[in-house]
């Protein structure tokens, strides 16, 4: 089978398209013949150990040998021991960390749920990772019915998520912050405002916030606490740029410091891998509340080209390879 792999840390230089043997499911594990991989920002994350923090999770000094890809759609193929939710033929899809990129992979069966019926794979492909972050994100900040909320970076994947979710979870309003150029279907999205963070500061918009939810941290939260009622949460989710070595971890911990010294509750999380929830974004998929929004589609062999846009920051949306 074809697969893009890499065993050493750098950039998409670093990988190939080769054959390798196709994987044998063990113990709660399903072997998936994959139709389409969902690219992270994780993935270039991982793969450039950048930041190093990286590695205390994916190896010190090399990753080991690993396959592109942690969001897949796809086929069960095969079923090991012990799997009772799925059968061969199942259409499912799932954030499985490595193995997308591939014509098959195995992951455990836990991680996975079965594929909104009204997507096609290329797009099921684009929901796990982002819409898993967006809802545990605002339902980690309080979300509830009324809630007004503020999504920074709402055009990228997990942004775009967490503009329909909130709506989802009965917020009563939604402003969006992303570049001028994706204002218009962020709005139809179910943004109330969008705010162009080229020509206006968010920290200038002159409203009130139930819950901040922050992708880019490209504000500090002491110049944001003023937007947050005192009854609200800040939840902070990634950043851009950040150390080399620690990453956004050097914001969060300004972040609590200010929480701390203001009284605003300041939330930081890392998305957990649920079946529940992504069977319960799956239903909202196919009830037509929410929908992926796809930047470009590549096939598998223009992986670099793939990861080239992703890398770039400025993804509207979701960046899928097709695999078949
Ligand atoms: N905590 C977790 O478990 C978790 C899970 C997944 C992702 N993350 C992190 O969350 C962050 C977002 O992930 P993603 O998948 O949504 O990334 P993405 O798809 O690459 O989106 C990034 C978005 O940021 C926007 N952006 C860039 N500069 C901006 C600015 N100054 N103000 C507002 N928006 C700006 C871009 O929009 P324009 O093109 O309009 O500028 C782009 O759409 C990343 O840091 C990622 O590592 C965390």
């Amino acid at each position: 089978m074809r697969a893009v792999t890499y065993d050493r840390y750098g950039g998409p230089e670093v990988m190939s398209l080769v054959e390798v043997p196709v994987p044998e499911p063990g113990e709660g594990q399903v072997r998936i013949r994959n139709r389409a991989a969902g690219l992270n920002p994780y993935d270039w994350h991982i793969y450039r150990a950048d930041p190093a923090l990286a590695r205390t999770f994916s190896g010190w000094r090399t990753p080991g040998e690993r396959v592109l890809g942690a969001d897949v759609a796809g086929v069960v193929d095969a079923v090991g021991p012990g799997v009772i939710e799925f059968a061969v033929g199942d259409c499912v899809y799932g954030e499985i960390g490595f193995g997308a990129c591939g014509d098959y992979t195995v992951a455990k069966s836990a991680g996975l749920a079965r594929k909104p019926q009204s997507l096609s794979f290329t797009e099921a492909a684009a929901v796990p990772m982002a819409a898993l972050t967006a809802l545990q994100g605002l339902e980690a900040g309080r979300v509830s019915e009324g809630s007004r909320v503020l999504v920074i970076g709402a055009s990228g994947g997990v942004g775009h998520m967490a503009v329909q979710l909130a709506r989802v979870l009965r917020a009563a309003r939604v402003v969006a912050v992303c570049s001028g150029r994706n204002a218009s279907w962020v709005a139809e999205l179910g943004a109330d405002r969008v705010i162009d963070y080229t020509r206006e500061r968010v920290e200038d918009c002159n409203e009130q916030f139930d819950v901040i939810v922050d992708l880019v941290a490209t504000s500090t939260f002491r110049a944001l606490a003023p937007l947050l009622d005192a009854n609200g949460s800040y939840v902070l989710l990634g950043g851009i740029g950040g150390g080399k070595i620690l990453g956004p971890l050097g914001g969060i911990l300004r972040a609590q410091a200010v929480g701390l010294v203001k009284r605003r509750r300041v939330v930081q999380m890392t998305a957990k891998v649920l079946a529940s929830d992504l069977t319960r974004i799956a239903a909202w998929i196919d009830d037509g509340r929410v929908r992926p929004v796809l930047d470009t589609v590549f096939p598998l062999e223009r992986y670099r080209d793939a990861l080239d846009l992703l890398e770039g920051g400025h993804v509207a949306g979701k960046v899928v390879v097709e695999v078949a």
